[in-house]
């Protein structure tokens, strides 16, 4: 269905100086000159403009534009065109790509009148791509070469307002793609805005059909969730929305369970606790199977510290970690479609954080887990718990001290970055080690 018509009011063109040539990535910038210089039309679009707005940074600069992908090939010798159905132009430059994408309308509602959108492939009209997108302020578009904003759907406002608000009929853009509702939840929690109260009713009341959503894109969010910098209010919000209930039922359970473990006067504590850690970690640098794990930690540790293996719908011949562990991950297999492999690097990082708090001050270190592969995560684990229960802080100096990473090559170049980035870490790390959290 587009959510664009003839009806709708001209757009605000609202010339501004709050954003300077110096905030915008030289690259994008380049692009959309070259694109407008050409004839076409070209915008900063999405999230660098509502960041840059908000005097964030953004995570990079996408341009939008009315030229169509071979046109912008044709302008750029570094450009790629990717995606199939949709093609999408990515000019690269060193380090980064800008994606370049053509105004694109929504598409209409299949015959038999479900919304969901299973195809996002039709070339539109600049309004009809501001029309489109998710979220109000999300569908700025920015002319950097006039210097003004170009506003459709009141974005400006509610920027101001500090308002998460749907553009056009909150119920059906919900039904259209339900993973908008942990964008609406994801988006109020890291920019400490208030979901508008239609989008919050639609939210709420079509949080059942998040499943009918393509389940890598539901793991996807999650975890940008974990890694936003704002864990602790995402989840929250969730709860509160009721949305973990159907998502991740056994963190609604373990939530639920809090006066059985004497939490009455904050529920849940233990899982806020492990969140606040991740949104004061240097949480780039972890991986999904240790954010995941982060949350799952504590129906796990309930089930296992209460043996009430009802209340987690598991089998009562579950005794360890691993095997609570591994029954508790199972639903998530089918449900959230969370990777075999994945599941079971969640499970053995469980399973290892029970015997690294269990070390005590004069034990051996556990070599054969130290011998692990998984072993560095279980570490960025097991330094979230410390976090998060100010318990284990020697033990995690100590195995920090004796783990030995694997020696520097001389060379450079042929060291994956991802080693390199968590040995910098590493030293970091340890020097915060003695700061109280
Ligand atoms: N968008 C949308 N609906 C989606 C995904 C994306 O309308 N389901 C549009 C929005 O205009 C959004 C832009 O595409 O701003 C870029 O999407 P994305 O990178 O997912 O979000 P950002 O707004 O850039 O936020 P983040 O900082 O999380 O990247």
């Amino acid at each position: 269905m587009s959510h664009a018509s003839r009806a709708d009011p001209e757009p605000a063109v609202i010339p501004t100086r709050s954003i300077t040539p110096a905030q915008i990535d030289p690259d994008a910038l380049k692009v959309a000159r070259r694109l407008q210089r050409f004839g076409h039309l070209a915008y900063l679009v999405g999230g660098c403009v509502r960041d840059l707005l908000l005097r964030r940074t953004p995570k990079d600069f996408d341009v939008v534009t009315s030229a169509r992908p071979a046109e912008i090939r044709k302008l750029f010798r570094n450009c790629r065109l990717i995606g199939r159905r949709f093609r999408l132009a990515h000019i690269h430059f060193r380090g980064k790509i800008i994606e370049t994408a053509t105004f694109r309308a929504s598409t209409p509602v299949d015959e038999n009148g479900d919304l969901l959108i299973r195809e996002d492939n039709v070339y539109g009209s600049e309004r009809e791509d501001a029309y489109r997108r998710d979220f109000t302020i999300n569908a700025l578009f920015y002319d950097p070469v006039e210097r003004q904003l170009i506003d459709y759907v009141g974005g400006l406002v509610d920027l101001v307002e500090r308002k998460v608000r749907f553009i056009g009929m909150p119920s059906i853009r919900v039904q259209e793609d339900p993973v908008r509702i942990l964008r609406a939840i994801k988006f109020a929690s890291r920019l400490d805005f208030r979901i508008e109260r239609a989008t919050w009713k639609a939210v709420r009341d079509y949080r059942a059909q998040i499943h009918k959503a393509a389940a890598p894109r539901l793991i996807e969010e999650i975890v940008r969730m974990l890694r936003g910098g704002a864990a602790e209010a995402s989840f929250r919000l969730m709860w509160e929305a009721g949305v973990l209930e159907v998502l991740l039922p056994e963190l609604s359970r373990y939530l639920s369970r809090s006066p059985e473990r004497g939490e009455e006067r904050d529920p849940g504590s233990g899982l806020w606790a492990y969140l606040r850690a991740i949104d004061r970690s240097d949480r780039e640098m972890l991986t999904s199977a240790v954010l995941l794990s982060a949350v799952m930690v504590h129906p796990v540790w309930d089930a296992v510290a209460s043996q009430d293996f009802q209340a987690y719908d598991i089998r009562p011949s579950s005794r360890t970690w691993g095997e609570v562990a591994k029954e508790i991950l199972r639903p998530l297999i089918s449900r959230i479609r969370l990777p075999r492999w994945e599941a079971e690097r969640i499970q053995q990082l469980l399973a290892s954080q029970r015997r690294l708090f269990d070390l005590q001050r004069n034990n051996p270190l556990p070599k054969a887990l130290m011998r692990r592969a998984y072993f560095p995560e279980a570490l960025d684990m097991f330094d979230l718990g410390v976090r998060a229960t100010g318990k284990g802080r020697r033990t995690l100096a100590r195995l920090q001290r004796s783990y030995r990473k694997p020696a520097a090559p001389k060379a450079t170049g042929s060291e994956p970055a991802a080693l390199t980035r968590r040995r910098g870490r590493r030293r970091r790390r340890r020097k915060s080690d003695s700061a109280p959290h």
